[in-house]
């Protein structure tokens, strides 16, 4: 990477677009400056990791750890009896049974925070397999937890008690592809990595991208609604997923794989199981619309004073980049030290600023996108907007930035202990929200000194879908750090019209704040929804609504 100064960005325009790459460059060639020099030669985490459970650390079960759970009485504990019809449904390869070892990751969440007692894991490898199980399970009153990639973060994708694990990763197979239209079945298990790279070659992509992306599957993908790094321009599930293979908790196969973009007959069902977190049904398969995979792609970092400053340059990215923006993400300077603290190399980022800002975009060509970029980039830096900033070269360079981007979750996960957010409100609020949190914990005496209990606030995330994720690291969890945040948290987003989870979900962690963000009729009427469905209750229970 080389730096070039403001001035002279104009002239490297038709130079930059020539050599079909990006360039870094400086406020102010004069002046002594070191540009953000990032030092990544690989990514720093791998992606890929199947679970992040780490048997090394020692994960307490949920219910020692958040006591006030009490265990459904109407369902039935497992015998040897029900794994002997399981065995007849999915074969004796088809499950795991009765040993710890090998259920540990199954029962434990990517964050090591929730440990469930399951006795035995499900990996049906066909939707009629599903509809078998769940048909049992609902006779015999057995619950189940629907399992994806298990990289959710809210404690919904492992079980609380003994319930059944239903893994679908097993239901990995792609069903078709219209190159015409783009649209993509495949069975609900595909992870979404799997995914990606096979439309890649089509000349396609998928229309979400998460840093979970080499383990989380589809499906759950869909079930949590995820919204991820590129919302911003292709949007939400609601809208790219166009139908969707369902067992309904009595076994029922709701065939609804419609591959049509416009269709008006009666209420849309499959809206109802986009982020309804595995409790009202099993999504098996799925059709979605894919995007073009673009030619062009330019990835750039900025650094910045402040949250100000980070809004200017989202509205003028918005105004200057507007169709070729893909992506829009922000960091505070305690996220990238987070990064720095628990990766190798740690030279990652010599020069520092309080704010940086993760800029992508796509088009059709490139010629036209680098003088895009170019332009604002120069504009930015003249107005005083960025201080610094980098633009990637090459492929490694862009996968390499967006590495660090994606690394805080993992880099968090090392953390002995943090407590997680993703709430959404209007974007100009988001820094003031991260701003009272710190003084909020630092009045209530659990931050700022040395033997506090909490030893960072740390912010980055979606500012082009207002989301901030916001974590407090700690050295352990604790009541009284747990109720300084709850509810002070979701009170502070629902007076401000956000919500208590843009993307995450409810899961254990939140379904008892749901309150906060939606009215009391809205919460009748989603039980109610989920009595008519799952009258058994068998689905996913203990989660994402209220128990009261
Ligand atoms: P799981 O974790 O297995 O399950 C999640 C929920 O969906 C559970 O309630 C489960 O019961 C249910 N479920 C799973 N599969 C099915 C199914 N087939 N049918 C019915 N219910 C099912 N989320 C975002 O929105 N945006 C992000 O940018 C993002 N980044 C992440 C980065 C990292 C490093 C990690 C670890 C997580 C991230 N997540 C993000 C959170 C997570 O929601 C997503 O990883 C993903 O959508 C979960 O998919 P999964 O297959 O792992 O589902
Ligand atoms: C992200 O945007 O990185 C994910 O939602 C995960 C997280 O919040 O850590
Ligand atoms: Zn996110």
């Amino acid at each position: 990477m080389h730096s070039i100064g403001s001035t002279a960005i104009r002239r490297m325009a038709t130079r930059a677009t020539r050599m079909s790459t990006a360039f870094t460059f400086t406020k102010n060639v004069t002046q002594q400056h070191l540009p953000l020099r990032l030092g990544l030669t690989q990514p720093l985490f791998n992606s890929a990791r199947l679970y992040a459970t780490d048997k090394e650390k020692v994960v307490a079960y949920t219910v020692d750890k958040f006591p006030g759970y009490v265990r459904n009485e109407n369902f039935k504990e497992l015998t040897e009896n029900d794994v002997t019809y399981f065995k007849s449904i999915v074969g004796e390869n088809g499950l795991v049974y009765g040993n710890e070892d090998d259920l540990f990751a199954f029962n434990t969440d990517w964050m090591n925070k929730f440990r469930g007692k399951s006795q035995l894991v499900l990996k049906p490898k066909t939707t009629q397999q599903v509809s078998d199980i769940l048909k049992y399970c609902n006779e015999q009153k057995l619950a189940v937890v629907p399992q994806g990639g298990n990289t959710g973060l809210v404690g919904g994708s492992v079980p609380v008690f003994d319930e059944v694990v239903l893994n679908l990763q097993g239901m990995n197979k792609i069903r078709g592809f219209d190159s015409v239209s783009g649209i993509l079945t495949a069975d609900a298990g595909c992870v979404l990595e799997v995914l990606d790279n096979w439309l890649a070659e089509k000349g396609y992509m998928m229309p979400l991208d998460l840093g979970a992306k080499g383990s989380c599957h589809i499906g759950g993908n869909i079930a949590t609604n995820a919204g991820g790094l590129r919302l911003l321009r292709y949007g939400s599930l609601h809208g790219t997923v166009l139908g969707l293979e369902v067992v309904l908790p009595d076994g029922t196969i709701l065939d609804n794989m419609s591959t049509l973009r416009k269709d008006n007959t009666g209420y849309d069902l499959k809206q109802l199981f986009i982020g309804s977190e595995g409790t009202i049904g099993v999504i098996t398969g799925v059709s979605i619309l894919t995007p073009h995979r673009s030619k062009a792609v330019n990835v750039a970092l900025l650094g910045l004073e402040s949250f100000e400053d980070v809004q200017k340059a989202f509205k003028q990215s918005r105004i200057e980049l507007s169709e070729i923006l893909s992506a829009f993400e922000f960091w505070d300077i305690n996220a990238l030290h987070m990064f720095k603290k628990h990766a190798t190399p740690k030279e990652v980022m010599q020069s520092e600023y309080p704010f940086y800002v993760l800029i992508e975009t796509s088009g059709s060509n490139k010629d036209h996108d680098d003088e895009k970029l170019t332009t604002y980039l120069e504009n930015m830096m003249e107005e005083g907007v960025a201080q610094d900033g980098v633009v990637a070269q090459d492929e490694s360079q862009i996968k390499n930035l967006w590495s660090l981007r994606e690394g805080f979750t993992e880099a968090l996960g090392k953390e002995p202990a943090v407590y997680k957010y993703d709430i959404s409100m209007p974007v100009p609020k988001i820094y003031e929200c991260v701003e009272d949190m710190r003084q909020h914990l630092k009045d209530g005496g659990v931050f700022g000194q040395e033997d506090s209990p909490v030893t960072d606030v740390v912010a980055y995330g979606h500012v082009g879908d207002g989301n901030l994720h916001l974590n407090i690291a700690a050295k352990r969890l604790d009541k009284k750090t747990s109720s300084l945040i709850e509810p002070y948290l979701f009170e502070w987003v629902s007076k401000h019209q956000g919500s208590i989870s843009a993307e995450h979900g409810l899961g254990v962690a939140k379904n008892e704040f749901l309150g906060y963000s939606k009215s009391p009729v809205m919460i009748q009427l989603m039980k109610s929804m989920k009595n008519i469905l799952d009258p058994n209750g068998i689905l996913n229970p203990y989660k994402y609504l209220p128990s009261s």
